[in-house]
């Protein structure tokens, strides 16, 4: 037996990663609905093979959806999320709008899959991209050691802004080859070769000077891992890459941590690969390497210098699958397993 599943957001860089994890991971889907904005109503897109018609998103559309993975932003999330689960979906949101709220589920499967049974609202939270990559590297070290701070320093690509982004992206790079000026059309300035803190300021109580994005790792990860005093000490920076984010991760533990023990625990962990090479340039996992991948790569395992307890780790993944997509068929796969 399959399911009718909706896509909301179905034209975005997202939700076109989800209809190929869709089909990649043959979830059985009966009926797949395609929705998106008034702009792209009357557009087809190819799923299994077969032309289908895009629809604008209402209420009426989500008729005898079974699953409805959003990926069309905070605003479509919240007015349009109640209707679908008011029709009878259970709702996994990509987008901001659910996560902090108490009710809905915020979950990494690899993680805290048990979340997933107590959704009060039908709603399903999928987290940050760089809050996902960064736990699932973690966890299994946390696990064995127990986390106590982590200080993390994102390289995030241009995808994780959407489809426009992208577009800047290449536009700017070709103007600056040409010796032309850069006009950004999506970014708040140049990011062809340059670096950017491109999110709105936190508006969290006490996260004054943080950007959004920062505060969103802090939130989130006591949420999913169920533990509010873990220190999560944040810098989100975008990078001129296309897709995967890259994190350097430094994590204090509860207790001392050697090398072998988390490469070990890593080794053996789920929906990771350890890349163990020993150093040396351009042997460590990268973007490009990341990029179309489901795992999170992590590599350049190091002891800190000053603390015993504490490690150093360069964790990437390609922030459309795992970051988004991925991890929300995942949930979907654990909700038709119910
Ligand atoms: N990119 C990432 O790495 C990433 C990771 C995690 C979470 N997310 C979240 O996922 C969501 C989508 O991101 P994206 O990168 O896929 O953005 P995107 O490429 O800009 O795509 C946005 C999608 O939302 C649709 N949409 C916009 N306004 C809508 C409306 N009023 N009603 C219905 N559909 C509407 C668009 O449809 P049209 O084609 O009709 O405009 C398009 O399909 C965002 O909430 C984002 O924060 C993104």
């Amino acid at each position: 037996m399959g399911f009718t599943v909706a896509v909301v957001g179905a034209t975005g860089a997202v939700g076109r990663e989800m209809l190929r994890t869709l089909e990649k991971r043959s979830f059985p889907v009966d009926e797949i609905v395609c929705l998106a904005s008034t702009r792209s109503a009357g557009s087809t897109i190819t799923f299994r093979g077969q032309e289908v018609l895009v629809r604008a998103t209402s209420p009426e559309a989500f008729k005898g959806v079974q699953i409805a993975l959003f990926s069309a932003g905070a605003s479509v999330a919240r007015e349009m999320g109640p209707a679908a689960a008011a029709a009878g979906a259970v709702v996994i949101d990509n987008s901001s709008a659910w996560r902090q709220d108490a009710q809905c589920p915020l979950v990494v499967p690899e993680v805290n899959p048990h979340a997933i049974k107590d959704r009060p609202r039908g709603i399903i939270a999928n987290p940050n991209c760089s809050t996902i990559q960064m736990l699932v590297a973690l966890e299994p070290l946390h696990k064995a050691a127990q986390l106590r701070h982590i200080i993390v320093s994102t390289y995030q690509a241009t995808s994780g802004k959407g489809h426009a982004a992208v577009e800047d992206l290449k536009a700017q790079t070709a103007a600056l080859a040409r010796g032309e000026a850069v006009h950004p059309t999506v970014f708040p300035g140049q990011i062809a070769q340059n670096l950017l803190c491109d999110w709105k300021p936190s508006a969290m109580e006490g996260g004054e000077g943080y950007s959004e994005e920062e505060t969103k790792m802090v939130f989130e990860t006591h949420k999913i891992m169920g533990d509010p005093t873990i220190g999560v000490s944040p810098t989100c920076v975008r990078v001129p890459v296309v897709n995967g984010h890259s994190e350097s991760v430094w994590a204090r533990f509860a207790r001392p941590i050697s090398v072998e023990e988390a490469k070990e625990l890593l080794r053996n962990a789920p929906g990771l690969i350890l890349d163990d090479r020993p150093y040396a340039p351009g042997a460590h996992p990268q973007p490009v390497q990341a990029s179309g991948r489901d795992e999170v790569l992590v590599g350049r395992v190091r002891r800190d210098f000053v603390d015993p307890n504490a490690l150093n780790l360069w964790v990437v993944g390609d922030n459309l699958l795992k970051g988004a997509a991925l991890n929300a068929v995942q949930i979907a796969e654990r909700v038709i397993a119910e």
